[in-house]
């Protein structure tokens, strides 16, 4: 069998139809920003918390962070806003203002203050009657709230789901909150969270859903521990049939926000959450406090070969592939025939276990006729160089940590004779049989 002949077979298997994503132009790769909600919640204490309360200083340092600590150039862009944000009341003309006393300088100026350091800034509202913590929701009011964020210069608007009098009504909310944005003529990034409030009733549309927002929330809110990031990757992996074809330039799955830098996680997990958000494609939005982020947790968060994975142009999701002896493997194709692979440890007793990298690379064969590069991000960068199919390589994994690896083809040699024959060998196996070799 030629390499072209499979090559061939390959573009035939992996065909999938074009996303029609939503087309405002944003979110070509995953969102990349700082959300408020995980690290600093609905704390509107500014009396005797003013470091961390819900003020416009509170995003201001963190934007003067994102500039001075390398957090911009690293291609994180967004600063956003959570809920908690504005006054009780509507203004007397019914649009909402942000609270007087924690936004003197209201959300106009904060949003200069953010294209003036070439960065972006994110607002919260709500689908329903009142945002989850009670502020004024959006029902009735899409049209204005919609151009009032315009007119202050919003450029991302999560928009929740809490207290719609009918889930039924879910659906034509976050589509007519769409609209509105689009009519405003602002590009507006538009974050939805209509699956996740759907689920509970019924299996949410997702066409409808990839045409309307630029990413949404399928599952619970993350939580700073191991196991709601553990949750959050079950129930992706188990639901991928349904939401990995959605996704893609345009339209993003979100598995809500990055909480690596603050007090749950071990080093490990930390690792674990980076790698599986880029296998993902996830929008990546930390919630942390980066006027104090440790330097472990920055140079994760900053990592340029992760960060390369998650914004890969090619923009497809990644899926778990398997689960073996207390391993995952999760792949994504990523541009130029290349595979980013993950491999997780999830036994949770013990020390590192070798994972044979022979079954990784079999997993993602296609980049590695006759051989392939593997370059390994985590948890080190190395070059693993160029490597033919039966290699004996091991990666050893700690228990709830992750080795992520980059596959490309490597050009050159074509298969020899021998390497075809072991080639038809395995494939010619049926797929149980080749997923446990
Ligand atoms: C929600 O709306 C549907 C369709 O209009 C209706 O059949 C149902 O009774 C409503 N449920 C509640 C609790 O009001
Ligand atoms: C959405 O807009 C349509 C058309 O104007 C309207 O009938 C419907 O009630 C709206 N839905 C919501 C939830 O506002
Ligand atoms: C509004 O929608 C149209 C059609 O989908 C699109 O071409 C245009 O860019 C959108 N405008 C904005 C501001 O999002
Ligand atoms: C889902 O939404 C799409 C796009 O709006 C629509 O064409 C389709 O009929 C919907 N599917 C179902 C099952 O309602
Ligand atoms: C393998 O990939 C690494 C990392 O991208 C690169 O530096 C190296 O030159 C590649 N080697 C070959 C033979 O393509």
């Amino acid at each position: 069998m030629s390499r072209c002949v499979l090559s061939a077979l390959v573009a035939v298997i992996t065909f999938i139809l074009p996303v029609q994503a939503m087309d405002n132009g944003l979110a070509l790769t995953p969102t990349m920003g700082w959300l408020h909600w995980e690290r600093f919640m609905c704390n509107t204490d500014c009396d005797t918390d003013p470091h961390n309360c819900i003020s416009e200083k509170l995003y201001m340092e963190m934007a003067d962070v994102m500039v001075k600590d390398g957090w911009k150039e690293a291609g994180y862009e967004y600063v956003c806003i959570d809920d908690c944000w504005p006054s009780r009341e509507r203004d007397p003309k019914g649009r909402l203002q942000a609270d007087p006393k924690r936004f003197p300088g209201g959300i106009k100026k904060l949003a200069d203050y953010m294209h003036s350091k070439g960065l972006k800034l994110g607002i919260y509202a709500d689908v329903g009657t009142e945002t989850c913590a009670g502020y004024p929701g959006s029902l009735g009011h899409y049209d204005t709230d919609a151009e009032t964020f315009a007119q202050w210069g919003v450029d991302l608007l999560k928009f929740d789901g809490c207290n719609m009098p009918n889930w039924t009504l879910l659906a034509g909310g976050y589509i007519n909150m769409s609209i509105a944005l689009n009519k405003t003529g602002r590009s507006i990034l538009y974050s939805c969270e209509w699956p996740l409030y759907e689920w509970q009733f019924h299996q949410p549309n997702y066409t409808a859903i990839q045409q309307t927002c630029n990413h949404w929330r399928n599952f619970a809110d993350v939580y700073d521990s191991w196991s709601s990031v553990k949750t959050i990757l079950d129930w992706t992996a188990d639901h991928q049939n349904f939401i990995v074809p959605v996704a893609g330039p345009g339209g993003w799955n979100d598995p809500d926000m990055l909480v690596i830098g603050n007090f749950g996680l071990s080093r490990d997990q930390q690792e674990t959450q980076m790698a599986l958000w880029a296998i993902m494609a996830a929008p990546l939005l930390m919630s942390n406090d980066l006027r104090a982020i440790d330097s472990q947790s920055r140079q994760l968060l900053q990592n340029r070969h992760i960060i390369a994975i998650n914004q890969d142009p090619l923009g497809k999701q990644g899926t778990r592939k398997v689960k073996v002896n207390g391993f995952e493997v999760w792949e994504r194709p990523l541009s130029n025939g290349r595979q980013a692979l993950a491999v997780t440890n999830r036994q949770e007793i013990g020390g590192p276990r070798n994972f044979p990298l022979i079954l990784a690379i079999l997993l993602t064969w296609k980049s590695c006729i006759p051989q392939c590069n593997v370059t390994q991000i985590l948890p080190q960068y190395r070059e693993l160089g160029v490597q033919v199919l039966f290699t004996k390589l091991q990666l050893p994994v700690n228990p709830t940590g992750t080795a992520l690896l980059v596959i490309s083809p490597a050009t050159g040699k074509p298969c020899s004779k021998q390497q075809s024959k072991k080639w038809l060998r395995y494939l010619s196996k049926d797929k149980r049989q080749r997923e446990v070799l």
